[in-house]
């Protein structure tokens, strides 16, 4: 992963990111309707917003949560809902389970942070079993779906573009198509979901985007004035004023059997 980009505070994560990724991942559990009382593999786990939904909504018979950011596993392992998941600090590019091991693994999120997408995929492919699924979702970050694009775009308006992931065309569709067709894996199928979050107005929105870990440290270098020029961009970017706002952010997921 980029050394630039670092998720380490768990409980600022889950309200910047951890509830879009809940939303995401609700509408995506729905797509893949997998069976109940399984074997499963979260990779990128990072605080386990989503290894939590998923044993709330599809009950594993075991799930292992892996993530390289030990404050995240750290906040992952008291998350009272995902007391049943074993936590581990790991790599998508070398996962700590042998092969055949889970029916699913799945990632949210995480496959343009991966160091080499191919490998990840198929180390996830490595550790199912024939017949079991290699799933994931992940921000349509070129299209501007992540759900910080507009501040994104108003600090690269100022010349301060924020760092990428390291592989943003990884989260293409038919990037994705490929990266799970040349895995090995058959029955390839990709999804656009589209989520909304209400905010109860334009500050909440900026609290939280201003905490994103590329975004803080050039928010933080730049003059009170050029701030708040950035803010009023964003504001205009999103609609925002006083009242509450509505805003939708988009992922890609794919899917497909080993
Ligand atoms: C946007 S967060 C997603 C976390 C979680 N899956 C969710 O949906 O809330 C991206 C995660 O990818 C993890 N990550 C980065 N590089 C990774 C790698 N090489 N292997 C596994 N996970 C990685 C980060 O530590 C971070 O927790």
């Amino acid at each position: 992963m980029n050394p630039e980009i670092r998720f380490s505070n768990g409980s600022t994560y889950e309200q910047m990111m951890g509830v879009w990724s809940r939303k995401v991942g609700d509408a995506f559990l729905t797509w893949l309707a997998p069976p109940s009382g399984e074997r499963w593999i979260d990779v990128g786990c990072g605080s386990g917003a989503f290894t939590e939904l998923l044993i709330e909504r599809v009950k594993p018979l075991s799930i292992t949560g892996v993530d390289p950011s030990a404050p995240q596993v750290d906040y992952a392992k008291k998350r009272p809902g995902a007391a049943a998941a074993r936590f581990e600090v790991g790599d998508a590019m070398a996962l700590p389970l042998d092969t055949g091991s889970v029916d699913h693994a799945t990632s949210g999120l995480v496959v343009f942070f991966m160091p080499d997408p191919p490998r990840g995929i198929a180390e996830m492919a490595r550790v199912t079993r024939a017949g079991g699924t290699v799933s994931s979702y992940v921000w349509d970050y070129l299209g501007g779906g992540f759900p910080y694009h507009p501040l994104n775009a108003a600090i690269a308006e100022i010349g301060h573009p924020p760092i990428p992931p390291p592989h943003p065309e990884a989260a293409e569709l038919e990037a994705l198509t490929t990266l799970w067709r040349d895995a090995g894996l058959m029955e390839v199928e990709t999804r656009v979901i589209t989520v909304e979050r209400d905010y109860p107005d334009f500050d909440s929105y900026w609290q939280m985007a201003t905490t994103a870990p590329v975004l803080a440290p050039i928010l933080a270098a730049l003059s009170p004035d050029m701030l708040a020029g950035v803010r009023r961009a964003v504001a205009a970017r999103t609609g925002g004023g006083t009242g509450p706002l509505r805003f939708s952010a988009r992922a890609h997921a794919v899917k497909g059997r080993r």
